[in-house]
């Protein structure tokens, strides 16, 4: 859905981001702000710091900053609409009807609502039926036998279902609510004979699966004993798509982000096995393939997936089948198969976390691990490596980096000790990557305990911001490039971000005219324009620019500590001192620009230009003599700054 400015901004005014960061990060004041540990990446001192007053974050170690909608994108993994979505709706905003659409727009809304709030009120029913159950019953003695205590059922919202038949159907219909739509989730079913309703599911521990923004989809509900299935689940319905859900994302969205790794596995009780263990950076299919959907839900955490399956021939064949789908979406793969037999909840319980840790941080690529066991499997003689080779090369085409298919084909290629030649492969870039074009391409890894792992926060929600709404000429798509300015001039920027008197008297000056970055120029002439509507609104510039600049932290920099700590007069100077700079650096340029020049000319041409050269040269001098008089170490050196 589109939203107009209005809108965003009236959401933006609602959401406070010191608010929605603490939920998640333990914030104390400091200075004129809070500071805390960075959700982002790892630290155990903190450098994460929140303005109230700007509404904006900046981290010095990892460098993620922005307002309030890159805050909820980033540590939720939600694209742009949907964070607006989820902060109205947070706000008690109503979300604007589509004009065309409104009548069969607003229906569709509506009934999605209550769908979601059935579900909540399935959940909280089934819950309660478990909590209330003596410690003897059998659903218990189960939870037990299988490692879980009433922490975890509370934990997990695990639920139960009696042998009744209409335990649920009774209740939903004592609360008014819409039949109809309960019938829709498969939690109820109309009676063949006579009048009213039975439950779908009955004496069956539920487990309930939750989106991101922890609405309640669907449930799984497992048997005590062996009877079948095993597993009943809630049909696909307009809110419950079994392809594009995982179970277990609500709680760890968060920690896949921040380990930069996706465990995946097949079950419910795996997941839950592994997030006690301490484990918490996985989700679990339901019971399905996985499809390009998952991978583009992986991709919005991390650009690494880890699938950890069952030892058995189907874990491996369910691995086999993901494989090409994960390369396709632009992820790199690790593979982990179990000793046979055992899935990650019998791993656990036999063989400790630990050696379970070691094996993840240990696994190989997927790819690779595949091939060694096809050319296990089969002989070593031309026709056997040939069809290895015809199974093989559909899995290199899937991949959409062009190093690491290069780097899957020479492997290939050894471990068949084959001349890589012969192995077909299709090397333009593969079917569709999303959002993620090369991973090697240099310039990544600012942070310094980043490293070569995935995408910088800033920049893998720039893709999302700006990849599904092309043609729509939303402020947040507009983008300012600061990715050239120099430091003296983003110092300049968040100096005049700190006060509005030091904002008009950069302003007042002429040193937009000197400026080097087109960027800067641009980003301080929307500032003039913004400030000059509604002065009362400066502090709100910050977060009204932090989405439109690239990097974003360009312009979240003044929160950090020698910002923070300039007064008054150092401020000023500091501000005057960047105006020359930026104008004799201007100066030399023209300068050298104008000696080039005068090769080329003759007579009064020359002359004239010429004359301009000392002209210039004096206006150098000046400025030179001027600066010496003042002190000079008024310039800010961020820590970990690199220009
Ligand atoms: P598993 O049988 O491996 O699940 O099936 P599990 O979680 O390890 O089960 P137990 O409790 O330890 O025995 C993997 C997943 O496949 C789906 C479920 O989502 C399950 O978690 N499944 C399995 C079904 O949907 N129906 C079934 O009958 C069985
Ligand atoms: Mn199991």
């Amino acid at each position: 859905m589109k939203f107009s400015e209005e809108f965003i901004d009236r959401v933006r005014e609602a959401s406070d981001l010191v608010e929605i960061v603490s939920q998640h990060v333990n914030l104390k004041k400091s200075g004129s702000g809070y500071q805390g540990l960075c959700p982002f990446h790892g630290e155990k001192t903190p450098s994460f710091s929140v303005s109230d007053v700007k509404q904006v974050y900046h981290c010095f170690g990892c460098k993620a900053s922005g307002n309030v909608f890159k805050f909820v994108q980033d540590y939720q993994g939600l694209t742009f609409p949907e964070t607006i979505e989820y902060l109205a709706q947070r706000a008690g905003i109503p979300l604007p009807v589509e004009e065309e659409k409104w009548q069969q727009g607003s229906d569709q809304r509506e009934e999605k609502k209550l769908l979601y709030r059935i579900n909540h009120y399935a959940s909280e029913w089934f819950h309660h039926r478990l909590l209330k159950l003596e410690k003897s019953h059998p659903v218990w003695t189960y939870l037990e036998k299988r490692g879980l205590t009433e922490q975890d059922a509370k934990n997990y919202k695990l639920g139960w279902t009696s042998a009744n038949w209409s335990d649920l159907s009774e209740s939903l219909v004592r609360k008014n609510a819409p039949i109809d739509l309960a019938e829709k989730l498969g939690l109820i079913k109309k009676r063949n004979k006579g009048s009213g309703h039975f439950d779908l599911f009955r004496s069956r521990l539920m487990f309930p699966i939750y989106s991101p923004t922890e609405k309640c989809l669907g449930f799984g509900g497992r048997v005590l004993g062996d009877e079948h299935p095993k597993y009943l689940n809630s049909p696909d319905s307009d809110v419950f798509h079994k392809g594009q859900v995982f179970y277990g994302l609500n709680w760890s969205a968060k920690h896949i982000r921040s380990q930069d790794l996706a465990i995946v596995v097949e079950g419910y009780m795996d997941w839950i096995a592994l997030d006690k263990a301490g484990i918490s950076n996985v989700v679990a299919t339901l019971g399905t393939a996985l499809t390009e959907k998952h991978a583009r839900l992986i991709r919005r955490y991390t650009s690494n997936v880890l699938v950890l399956f069952d030892g058995d021939s189907a874990g491996q064949s369910a691995a086999e089948r993901s494989l090409p789908i994960l390369l396709r979406g632009g992820l790199f793969v690790k593979g982990l198969f179990l000793p046979e037999g055992m899935d990650p909840d019998d791993f656990l319980k036999k063989e400790g976390v630990k050696a379970l840790n070691q094996k993840i941080q240990t696994a190989p690529d997927l790819f690779s691990l595949l091939v060694e066991a096809e050319v296990r499997k089969m002989g070593s003689n031309p026709s056997d490596k040939t069809k290895t080779i015809e199974k093989m090369a559909p899995l290199l085409d899937a991949v959409s980096n062009p190093s690491l298919k290069e780097l899957y084909l020479e492997s290939l290629a050894n471990m068949l000790n084959v001349d890589k030649s012969v192995i077909p492969v299709n090397r333009g870039s593969a079917g569709s990557s999303f959002g993620g074009s090369s991973h090697f391409a240099g310039g990544r890894g600012r942070g310094p305990s980043r490293g070569s792992r995935g995408p910088h926060p800033s920049e893998r929600s720039r893709v999302q911001e700006s990849a599904p709404a092309p043609a729509n000429s939303r402020p947040e798509n507009q983008s300012f490039n600061l990715k050239g300015a120099s430091r003296l001039e983003i110092e300049l920027l968040n100096v005049s971000l700190l006060k509005s008197v030091y904002l008009e008297e950069v302003l007042n000056s002429s040193v937009l005219e000197y400026m080097e970055s087109e960027g800067v120029k641009k980003v301080f002439e929307e500032l003039e324009r913004l400030y000059r509507q509604d002065p009362s609104r400066f502090d709100t510039l910050p977060s009204l620019l932090s989405s439109k600049v690239d990097p974003g932290e360009a312009v979240t920099l003044h929160l950090t500590s020698p910002f923070q700590s300039l007064t008054e007069e150092s401020a000023r100077k500091l501000i005057q001192d960047c105006i020359k700079r930026l104008h004799e650096k201007f100066l030399r340029s023209q300068s050298r620009a104008l000696m080039n020049n005068l090769k080329g000319s003759q007579g009064l041409d020359q002359k004239n230009k010429l004359e301009q050269i000392m002209n210039i040269q004096r206006d150098r001098r000046e400025i030179k003599k001027d600066q010496k008089t003042k002190d000079q170490s008024s310039s800010i050196q961020e820590p970990n700054a690199n220009e």
